[in-house]
Order: structure tokens, then C-alpha cells, then sequence
């Protein structure tokens, strides 16, 4: 199925109902889409491919419009495979087809599916006429890759975004921001944007900045996940640059883990403590939560606060793999609270503390260490972190 953007300008993307978790991580309750789009002119353009297990009725949406083996142009503003899984199906038939990317996509491509077709790279800012139409390719390091870029349509105003910009969910043949209720891409982006690119947000931010600064206008932004922003196209551009921003919010967030409950109890007691100080406070149990949605509260949370128990004399696993997601993601340095509970010889606490001072957080005191139920004097230090916290926060 496609639908059309303008005239000549049509979208030929899929939905995925069937991937679990996006690059096998990342839930996905409401799916994915893959956008992809074509642009017949004098030359034929596809911007954008998908997944690979997806090629075949993606080509069968081509076909309602054009004879696949009469594309010109097949651009790739991004090479990770959700993008161009399909492209050795459609080099099969597109045999005439030049590959645009760029100087460092081409080597990826070669890696990833030795395709043999033309190929031409392409600077930033260089333009390619199809005809009446012209595209402009806007070079846009590490959205989400170092060989990302976006594709302009200069005389229809269309930016062609790749991942920045896109969001979570399946579009079930609404392509359009004026026929979603975008509470729930509100929802999905910005768990997109915190669990896909949260180790580039200084990248997003450039990307704004460099859009921006070239002064051109934009009708529509039709990015490679997600909704194509035709009605407001700055609503999500706006979420995009305050979530990205690298002020912190006025919050705390509590991450922790418990095995018969005792770390709870901790993380509660805090929580209450907190709240009895005006702050605003969420919590997450590790392993209830989803990885992504703990990210979307912590990545620019004013003080984040870990609880632990002790496993093996080491941290709670997957508190450990939370740790290891703050140090991939490069989160901004900030105070940091921690709590821990144990039976005999602890350790949690131990191991913790010098790796997260080592990233460059600052570990708050008291650091708690809790065997078993908190007694008084460990119910009191809950109350005096509680006010180290508040102390951090505006
Ligand atoms: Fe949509 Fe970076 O992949």
C-alpha cells in the first residue's frame, strides 16, 4: 500500500507487527514502521529502504506506482539494516539504479551486502536534479551513525530525517500527525529518542542547530520511523530539542532492585522522605520496569539514586546492567544517591561507588547500607539523603 505526500512524492513503507524488541533490546508494544518513499520525476528516486524481512511487500508497494527495474536513485541516509536490510532484493530487479550515500556509508554497504551497483558519494550540501525536483543531502553525523544524513526536496520543502525525529509504533495506515493521537508518539518518541540516541544528544542538538542555520523552510518532516509531520511539523522538532537539551530537570529518580523486598523497603521509606520535602520523585523496580522507560526518567533527572542489594558480593545484575547503560549513554555527570542491602558480607555498595565516581558522578552521602530492615540509625540516614538530595535540586 502507499499513500501520497505531494504530487509525485509517495510513501511506500511498512509496518513491522512482529519484532518484539527493536535492535533486539528496546520493547516495542505498539510496533515499528520503516518509512520509505518515492519520488517520481524525470529520474526515480527511493529515499530510504527497508528491513530486510520486510523487502518483498515493499517492493509490491513500489509496483502499485512504478517499475521497480526503472528506479534511478536509491538513497541511503543511514546504513544500519532497518534502513536497507531489503536493498541486495531491490538490486536484483533496480539494476540501473546508482546507490546514494555517504564516503563512509559506502564502506559500510560494502561490509554489510557487497551490492555491486553504481554508487555515488556525496558531500554535504551537494544536490542532485531528478527533473522538476531537486534533493539536497544535509550531512547529520551520529543521527544516528557517523555516516547518517537527512535528504532535502527543495521545491516541495520535505526533509527526509532518517532516525532523527522518528518515533515508536506502527502507523496501521495512518501516515500523517493530523490522523494519530500523538499523546502516544509523544510517548513512543521520546522513548525512541532516549533509548536509540541518547549517547548522541549533543548531535541532536547540532542537527536542530544546523537545519536551523540553513535557512530553509520546511512543510513537512518525514523521518524513517513514525508519523510524516505535515500539520505541525515543529511539534516534534520542539520535543525533540527539550528532550535533548542538556539542562537537567528538576526531579529525582529512584532505580533499584530487591529479591524478598528488603531494598524496597528502602526505596520507599527514601521516596517518602523525599516527598516529604517537595521533590518530585519517581521510582522504578529494575526488574518490573523496561530498560527503556527507566532510561526516559533518568536520563536528565536532577539526582538519580541506585538501591542494591548484594548478589555474589557483587551488585544486583541487573543493576549492573543499568550502570553499564549510564556509561554507553554518556549521561551528564550529576549527584548521585546510593542504597544498598545485604545478609553477611555485603558488597554492593563497595563496587558501586568508586565506578560511578569514576564516571564522574557524585556519590551524595550518606551511602546506606542496610542489613536486613533498616534499624533507627539507618532510618535516620535515609532522612539525611533524603536532604542531601533535596539540597541538589532547585
Ligand atoms: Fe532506524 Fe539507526 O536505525
Amino acid at each position: 500500500m502507499h499513500r501520497e505526500l505531494t504530487k509525485g512524492v509517495y510513501y511506500i513503507g511498512v509496518d513491522d507487527h512482529h519484532t518484539e524488541y527493536f535492535e533486539n533490546l528496546w520493547k516495542l508494544p505498539f510496533g515499528v514502521s520503516y518509512n520509505s518513499f518515492l519520488i517520481v520525476d524525470e529520474k526515480i528516486a527511493i529515499i530510504e529502504l527497508v528491513k530486510g524481512p520486510w523487502a518483498q511487500e515493499w517492493i509490491e508497494n513500489i509496483k502499485e506506482i512504478v517499475d521497480p527495474k526503472d528506479i534511478d536513485y536509491i538513497i541511503m541516509n543511514h546504513m544500519e539494516p532497518d534502513h536497507t536490510g531489503a536493498l541486495p532484493e531491490i538490486a536484483k530487479i533496480a539494476t540501473n539504479a546508482t546507490m546514494v550515500y555517504t564516503r563512509m556509508a559506502s564502506g559500510m554497504q560494502e561490509s554489510f551486502y557487497d551490492v555491486s551497483l553504481e554508487q555515488k558519494i556525496v558531500d554535504d550540501l551537494e544536490e542532485i536534479s531528478l527533473g522538476e525536483k531537486t534533493l539536497k543531502f544535509v550531512h547529520a553525523k551520529f543521527l544516528h551513525w557517523p555516516e547518517t544524513m537527512m535528504t532535502y526536496l527543495m521545491e516541495d520543502r520535505i526533509l527526509f530525517s532518517c532516525d532523527a525525529f522518528g518515533s515508536y509504533g506502527a502507523l496501521n495506515g495512518k501516515h500523517f500527525d493530523d490522523e494519530i493521537d500523538l499523546r502516544m508518539i509523544e510517548h513512543e518518541s521520546r522513548r525512541y529518542l532516549s533509548s536509540i540516541i541518547t549517547s548522541y544528544l549533543k548531535f541532536i542538538q547540532r542537527g536542530i542547530q544546523k537545519v536551523k542555520n540553513l535557512g530553509i523552510d520546511i512543510e513537512m518532516i518525514a523521518p524513517s520511523h513514525g508519523p510524516i509531520y505535515r500539520d505541525n511539523p515543529m511539534w516534534i522538532v520542539e520535543r525533540y530539542d527539550r528532550w535533548s537539551s542538556p539542562e537537567l530537570e528538576n526531579n529525582c529518580t529512584i532505580v533499584y532492585g530487591t529479591m524478598y523486598g528488603f531494598t524496597h523497603r528502602v526505596a520507599y521509606k527514601l521516596k517518602e522522605a523525599l516527598e516529604n520535602l517537595d521533590v518530585d520523585v519517581k521510582v522504578h523496580n529494575i526488574v518490573y520496569s523496561d530498560m527503556s522507560d527507566i532510561i526516559v526518567d533518568t536520563m536528565r533527572a536532577g539526582v538519580i539514586v541506585i538501591g542494591s542489594p548484594t548478589y555474589d558480593a557483587y551488585p544486583f545484575p541487573p543493576i549492573g546492567t543499568f550502570v553499564d547503560e549510564l556509561e554507553g549513554k554518556r549521561f551528564a555527570q550529576r549527584p548521585m544517591g546510593l542504597f544498598g542491602n545485604y545478609g553477611w558480607g555485603g558488597g554492593a555498595i563497595r563496587k558501586l561507588k568508586p565506578r560511578l565516581q569514576e564516571d564522574g558522578f557524585e556519590v551524595l552521602e550518606p551511602t546506606i547500607r542496610v542489613r536486613g530492615k533498616p534499624n533507627d540509625e539507618e532510618e535516620e540516614q535515609i532522612r539525611h539523603l533524603a536532604k542531601e538530595i533535596a539540597s541538589k535540586l532547585g
